[in-house]
């Protein structure tokens, strides 16, 4: 069983993406465990305050380090983390061999970011893993975590209904997905290609790697590049 927990200040934007599909799935078969955590529960004073002007002067709030270490302690004092992942557009670029690795953990904690952010002095002496789910800036760290717990979560053993299914994904080879068709073999005249229907294993495999090559010739050259 893996267990991830989240913290954040907006807990209700997390819960709904675990509660269907793939991850309900995870969960129901007892596989993946998420814990969403307020971080406001943690907040100083009267009013619960989890942010300030930043030192220097200039726009925007930067969260605190006192209600996050607090937090984080909590949660410390039940378990061991693998990892303590921050979300944030300047972390290494999510990709799928980092999905992969982190499928392999047991405890992963994930600090979502507001405002301009988090006080350094905690990705220099907290925060584990800093990733960031693509060039642009999402206003908070919130759907970048359910992005990487989807990716992460589908990866776990038994979570998909046929086995092998995430070793043919897009990016697990280092190639595109092939095209897939299902019924009617043809619509108005638009016909499924003919290799598909004739039974033929082999032929079948070849074509569908071939095309998995072409389509990332075509739109993705850079993943050839790599290696
Ligand atoms: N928070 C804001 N933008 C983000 C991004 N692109 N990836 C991860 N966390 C973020």
């Amino acid at each position: 069983m893996m267990r991830i927990d989240i913290i954040s200040v907006l807990p209700d934007l997390l819960h709904s993406p675990f509660q269907h599909s793939i991850l309900k799935r995870a969960h129901d078969k007892g596989l993946l465990e998420v814990h969403v955590h307020d971080l406001r529960a943690y907040g100083l004073g009267k009013y619960k305050q989890i942010d300030d002007y930043q030192f220097g002067g200039g726009a925007g709030m930067v969260m605190m380090i006192e209600p996050i270490v607090n937090c984080i302690d909590d949660l410390r004092a039940a378990r061991t983390y693998d990892d303590i992942i921050y979300m944030t557009p300047d972390g290494e670029r999510l990709a799928q061999p980092l999905a992969n690795r982190l499928s392999l953990q047991q405890n992963l904690l994930i600090l979502c970011g507001h405002y301009k952010g988090i006080d350094e002095r905690l990705r220099e002496h907290v925060i584990t893993r800093e990733i960031s789910i693509g060039d642009y800036v999402l206003s908070g760290g919130e759907l970048a975590a359910a992005v990487l717990v989807d990716a992460i979560g589908r990866l776990l053993p038994g979570v998909l209904n046929d086995e092998t299914s995430a070793l043919f994904d897009s990016f697990q080879d280092g190639l595109l997905a092939p095209p897939v068709y299902t019924r009617p073999a043809e619509y108005q005249g638009w016909k499924v290609p003919d290799i598909l229907l004739s039974g033929n294993t082999a032929k079948i495999e070849d074509w569908r790697y071939n095309m998995a090559l072409q389509r990332t010739r075509e739109r993705r050259p850079d993943l050839l590049d790599e290696e």
